[in-house]
C-alpha cells in the first residue's frame, strides 16, 4: 500500500507532491513525507499523521520553491507510523533519498550486514535498509545512482515501487517496480511519478506504466530510459493515453467520497454494460468473452478468486453462473487459495476479480492459477492496473476512480459484469430458455434506473442510522442471491464505523448465531419479495419472538414483512438473481450515515487502505 510522488521539471515541486499525496491518500494515511531539492540542499519533512498534518509543519519547514521533489503517505507495514518511520528515508551519508511502497522481505539480513559495514539505522523500516544499500553498493562500485539501483535491486527479495534522489546528481529520479504500481507522467519537459496517474492527470494525458520488473532513470530534458532491472536490456516504454479526468477524482459536492460513489451507481452501472448490453436485439457482447468463448463453454469449472468486497461479487456471481449457464463454481478467497496446495486443472477457468487490479493476495492466485495451466479471466476497474496486464483476457467494469476505502460502485459493476458474461454463456449453451434470456436482458437494463429509486431510500437510512447508532453489534440476513449481500453489508458496516457486524444466511442462524439475539441487537433482515420470501418471513418471526430489533429491506408495497418488522426501507422490485444490484443500495446509505453519526473518518477508515499490495 502507501502512496508515493516524485516530479522533476519546470513547475515547483511542493504543491504538485502536497496534491498528489492528498489523492493518493486512500492507499494509507498513518504517516506522511515530502523532500524538496532547493538546488543546493535536501529539505525533508515528514510526520505521523495525514497530509493536512504534513502540510502544516512543512508550511514552517519547506521554505524553497524547488523544482524536484518526492513525496510519500504511508500504510505502515515494517515499524508502527511516527515522524522516524515516516518515508522519505535518507541513506547515512544524507545523500540519497528514498520513498517506497512495498516491503523488503529480505530486509534482516541485508541491515545485519550493513550494519556491520558501519551503517546506523534510525527507523524500523525495511526502506531504509534498501536506500543504504543503494549507497553502499554505489560507494563501492564508484557508479551513478541508475546502476546502483539496479544491482541494489537485484539482491532484494520482496516488492516495490520505489523513487530515488541522489543529492550529487540532483538532475534526476530513479524510479523501478515489483508487484507495486508505478505510473510515470511525462509533460512538457518535465516528469511525474506516482502510484496511479491521479496526481498529474491536470499536467499530461500521457503516461508510461512501469511493468513489474522494469525501472526507469528519469533526466531532466532528456528522454527517459527504461530497463529490465534483472538484464539491464532496455525497453521501449508504451506510452498511454490517459482516460481519467479531473472530475474523476473530486468530490462534486458531495461531503464524503463514499457518499458521491454511492450516488453515481446508476450512471457507472449505465457505463458497465454500455456497448455490450443490446436488450432489444437479445445480444451481449463483450470482447474478453466473445475471443475466449470455448475456453468458457468447454470449462470443467470456473474458480473464482477475489478479496473483500470483490469475494462477496464472486459469491454473488456463483449464484448466477450456476443458475443462468450450469457451470459449477468455487469462490476462494484469494489470500486462503495461494497458500494451500489447490486443484487447479488446465480446463479451469478462474475469473479473478479486483477494483484496483492491485490486489497482492490476488494476483499472487492468479500466478498460481497460470502456472497450472487455468485460463485466467479479469475482472477490475482500474485500467491499466498489475492484474487486468497479468490476466489472459479479461473485462473492465468502468466504474471510474473509487476513492472511498469502502468499496460501493465497485461492487454493483462488478455483478454487472459478472451477471452479463453468465448470461453470454447461458445464451451459448442453451441454459435459459429464450424468454428467461431476454426477460433478464431487459431486467439489467433497468437496473440504472432501480438503482436510482432505491437510492431514495437515502432519507429513511439516515433516520434508521440514528436510532441505531450506538449499537456495539449488528447482524445482518439474507438468503440466496441476498446472502451475499449480507456479508456485504456488514463489511460496510464494521469498516467505516467500527461497530461489530456479522453476515449470516438467514436459515443458518438457527444453528448458533440467534442465541446472541435479545432486544439490543439490531438485525437486518434483506428480505425482497421474490426468492425464498416465505422462508425469510419465518426466519423473522424466529428473531421477533426473541425481541430483536429487526430492520427489514422489502420490496415496495410489501405487508406481511412490516407487520413483524421494527422498521422496514422499501426499493423497487426486480428479478431475484439482480436483487443484489439494488438489495445493496439501502445498506450501503445505513453504513454511511451510521459512520458520519458516529464521526468516523467515512472515506479513510482506521488501519485500512483502499489498495492492499501487501501479503
Ligand atoms: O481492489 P480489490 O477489489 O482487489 O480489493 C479487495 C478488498 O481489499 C476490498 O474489497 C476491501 O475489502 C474494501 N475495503 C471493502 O470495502
Amino acid at each position: 500500500m502507501c502512496g508515493i510522488v516524485g516530479y522533476i521539471g519546470h513547475r515547483e515541486a511542493y504543491p504538485i507532491v502536497i496534491k498528489g499525496l492528498k489523492r493518493l491518500e486512500y492507499r494509507g494515511y498513518d504517516s506522511a513525507g515530502v523532500m524538496i531539492y532547493d538546488g543546493d540542499a535536501i529539505k525533508l519533512c515528514k510526520t505521523k499523521g495525514k497530509v493536512v498534518d504534513l502540510e502544516e509543519r512543512a508550511s514552517k519547514e519547506i521554505t524553497t520553491n524547488g523544482t524536484i521533489g518526492i513525496g510519500h503517505t504511508r500504510w505502515a507495514t515494517h515499524g508502527v507510523p511516527n515522524d522516524v518511520n515516516s518515508h522519505p528515508h535518507l541513506s547515512n551519508s544524507g545523500d540519497l533519498v528514498i520513498i517506497h511502497n512495498g516491503i523488503i522481505e529480505n530486509y534482516a539480513p541485508l541491515k545485519v550486514e550493513l550494519i556491520k559495514r558501519g551503517y546506523v539505522f534510525h527507523s524500523d523500516t525495511d526502506t531504509e535498509v534498501l536506500v543504504n544499500l543503494i549507497e553502499e553498493v554505489q560507494k563501492n562500485e564508484n557508479i551513478k545512482l541508475g546502476k546502483a539501483v539496479q544491482i541494489a535491486l537485484n539482491q532484494v527479495v520482496g516488492a516495490y515501487a520505489i523513487a530515488v534522489f541522489d543529492k550529487k546528481n540532483p538532475n534526476e529520479i530513479v524510479a523501478a517496480r515489483l508487484g507495486s504500481p508505478l505510473a510515470i507522467g511525462i509533460g512538457e519537459g518535465e516528469y511525474f511519478i506516482a502510484s496511479d496517474a491521479s496526481p498529474f492527470i491536470e499536467y499530461t494525458s500521457n503516461a508510461v506504466y512501469l511493468e513489474d520488473g522494469e525501472m526507469a532513470v528519469i533526466r531532466l530534458h532528456k528522454k527517459m530510459k527504461v530497463r529490465k532491472i534483472k538484464d539491464d536490456s532496455l525497453v521501449d516504454p508504451y506510452i498511454q493515453e490517459l482516460q481519467m479526468n479531473l472530475e474523476q477524482i473530486e468530490k462534486g459536492g458531495y461531503d464524503h467520497f463514499m457518499l458521491k460513489e454511492i450516488y453515481e451507481q446508476p450512471s457507472v452501472i449505465k457505463d458497465t454494460y454500455r456497448g455490450r448490453l443490446h436488450a432489444n436485439e437479445g445480444i451481449i457482447q463483450m470482447a474478453g468473452v466473445e475471443d475466449n468463448l470455448e475456453k468458457f463453454l468447454n470449462a470443467d469449472r470456473i474458480i473464482i478468486v477475489a478479496c473483500g468486497t470483490s469475494w462477496h461479487a464472486g459469491l454473488v456471481a456463483e449464484y448466477i453462473f450456476e443458475e443462468f449457464a450450469r457451470i459449477s463454481v468455487e469462490v476462494e478467497y484469494a489470500s486462503e487459495f495461494r497458500y494451500r496446495n489447490p486443484i487447479i486443472n488446465s480446463n479451469d477457468v478462474v475469473i479473478a476479480i479486483s477494483q484496483s487490479g492491485e490486489t497482492a493476495d490476488t494476483m499472487a492466485a492468479i500466478k498460481l492459477a497460470k502456472e497450472n495451466g487455468a485460463f485466467v479471466f479479469g475482472v477490475c476497474n482500474v485500467v491499466g492496473s498489475s492484474i487486468s496486464r497479468e490476466t489472459h483476457a479479461g473485462a473492465y467494469t468502468h466504474a471510474g476512480p473509487e476513492i472511498g476505502v469502502a468499496s460501493t460502485k465497485a461492487f454493483t459493476t462488478q455483478i454487472t459484469v459478472l451477471t452479463m458474461i453468465a448470461l453470454r454463456l447461458a445464451k451459448a449453451k442453451g441454459t435459459l430458455s429464450l424468454s428467461d434470456f431476454h426477460m433478464y436482458l431487459q431486467e439489467l437494463e433497468l437496473i440504472p434506473e432501480k438503482v436510482r429509486e432505491a437510492l431514495e431510500t437515502n432519507d429513511r437510512a439516515k433516520e434508521i442510522a440514528a436510532t441505531f447508532k450506538d449499537a456495539p453489534n449488528c447482524l445482518y440476513l439474507g438468503r440466496g442471491y441476498n446472502f451475499p449481500v449480507a456479508l456485504e453489508g456488514a463489511l460496510k458496516l464494521k469498516e467505516i464505523s467500527y461497530i461489530h457486524a456479522e453476515g449470516y444466511p438467514a436459515a443458518e442462524m438457527k444453528h448458533g448465531p440467534i442465541a446472541l439475539i435479545d432486544e439490543q441487537m439490531p438485525v437486518v433482515v434483506i428480505a425482497p419479495k421474490q426468492g425464498h420470501y416465505d422462508k425469510i418471513v419465518s426466519n423473522i418471526q424466529e428473531i421477533k419472538s426473541r425481541s430483536g430489533r429487526i430492520i427489514a429491506v422489502v420490496t415496495k408495497g410489501d405487508t406481511q414483512v412490516r407487520e413483524l418488522a421494527d422498521y422496514v426501507i422499501e426499493i423497487p422490485e426486480t428479478s431475484d438473481a439482480l436483487s443484489p444490484l439494488i438489495t445493496t443500495i439501502p445498506l450501503q446509505l445505513l453504513s454511511y450515515h451510521i459512520a458520519v453519526m458516529r464521526e468516523c473518518n467515512v472515506d479513510q477508515p482506521r488501519n485500512l487502505a483502499k489498495s492492499v499490495t501487501v501479503e
